[in-house]
């Protein structure tokens, strides 16, 4: 029988100290350095195999993530010839996303934010990049074409209008702080009135009375309104996928921190809430919150999950009161202390990621997504991994998204 710890019990483990949270991220960032020799302008594939990632072309949703690493790691080289390299690599990387958005090479999709927010805005908000600023507009540009008026939602996947792929999905909330910078930078409305009305459509209809979401949300395209809830990536329709659920945790942060309506507040804490009353005792999600302790001979973890939704709470603590604030960025605290003790990447002659025992997407029989990336590293677990642990350091932190 699947079991799982209750958020209350959160309160008997132990927080990541200060130093212990130097230790994990220098170790992060001296891998990232080490590995520059194999990814200075090329990208690891969205997930390992055997916790070994191929060099390859910028592709896929996830490209972003991997520069995002190496502007993380250059805000913390520790010698300026590091800072060195990790700069020509970043620019070198920059440079490929601006190829990729004029050339219109995969990005029929709405992971624009993934994609450009960490590679590009970083690097124009560290550098002054004027290449990652004009990629970044023109990705923004790119991802306002897929807004919807009727149900007023971004579409993630497929033609557009296509009946069959009328939907958004949680992920998409991540995707949107590109658009609100794009308004910042260029003086232009449009592309942040495009994301509050998503954020209003996917706060409406996401999160399910149990306070779980939904991984994808089908609209009507007739009446606007809510159609269905499925599932893609999540063991079936009605269940909590892990992933999802941490994404509607940072989400509803991103959602609270653009548009500061007060409601949003008690979103996350629900949102929230569910994720914690489903960790099994290790607090390393299985890969759908069904799965618990109990169930770790047929089901993997998905560590990515537990580090986004501690980005989530650390960014949520920025805006809430000294009470909450303090018990969130806790709550982060101690999923950080497990995944340094038990998931963080130690010996790089065992892998080339930062962290172990992700999965990008598992099959069961009521899903609809194709397998891959199951027990591995995830590249955009390396990357929150990464983000959490400089959160952390860096409380005044001026994030990428
Ligand atoms: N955004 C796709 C995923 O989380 O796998």
């Amino acid at each position: 029988m699947s079991k799982w710890i209750k958020e209350r019990d959160l309160a008997d483990y132990p927080e990541i100290t200060d130093s212990e949270t130097q230790e994990a991220l220098s170790l992060a960032v001296s891998q990232v350095v080490e590995y520059l020799k194999d990814f200075r302008d090329k990208f690891p594939y969205a997930c390992s195999v055997d916790n070994f990632y191929e060099p390859g072309k910028n592709r896929n949703w996830t490209a972003g993530f991997y520069t995002g690493e190496v502007w993380l790691s250059y805000e913390n080289a520790v010698s300026e010839a590091e800072k060195e390299a990790l700069l020509a690599a970043g620019n070198a990387q920059v440079d490929t996303f601006l190829e990729r958005i004029e050339k219109l090479d995969d990005v029929e999709h709405h992971d624009m934010g993934f994609l450009y927010s960490p590679s590009c805005v970083a690097a124009y908000k560290l550098t002054g990049s004027e290449n990652g600023k004009k990629a970044a507009i023109l990705a923004a540009d790119k991802l306002i074409t897929r807004f919807q008026s009727k149900g007023e939602f971004i579409q993630a996947w497929g033609e557009m209008g296509a009946k069959d792929n009328y939907r958004f999905i949680i992920d998409c909330l991540l995707n949107l702080p590109l658009l609100y910078w794009a308004s910042e930078e260029t003086g232009d409305s449009k592309y942040r009135d495009i994301a509050e009305k998503h954020i209003h459509t996917a706060m409406a209809n996401v999160i399910r009375k149990d306070d779980s979401t939904w991984h994808t949300v089908f609209m009507n395209p007739d009446t606007g309104k809510f159609d269905h809830g499925a599932t893609c990536q999540g063991y079936k329709d009605g269940s909590a996928w892990a992933r999802g659920q941490a994404w509607g945790v940072y989400g509803t942060a991103v959602a609270y921190k653009y548009t500061k309506r007060d409601e949003y507040i008690g979103y996350f804490k629900r949102v929230t809430t569910y994720f914690l009353n489903h960790l099994p005792e290790d607090l390393c999600p299985f890969w759908d919150l069904t799965f618990g302790d109990g169930d770790e001979a047929l089901e993997p973890r998905d560590s990515s999950s537990a580090v986004i939704a501690a980005c989530g709470m650390l960014e949520m603590s920025r805006y809430l009161d000294e009470k909450d604030s303090k018990y969130y960025s806790g709550i982060a605290r101690k999923l950080l202390k497990v995944m340094v003790d038990r998931y963080q990447v130690k010996d790089s002659s065992k892998s080339n990621g930062r962290l172990l025992h992700g999965t990008y997407s598992k099959k069961s029989p009521y899903n609809t997504c194709t397998p891959e990336g199951v027990d591995e590293c995830v590249i955009w677990g390396d990357y929150y991994f990464m983000e959490a642990l400089n959160r952390l350091k860096n409380p005044e932190w001026r994030i990428y998204w």
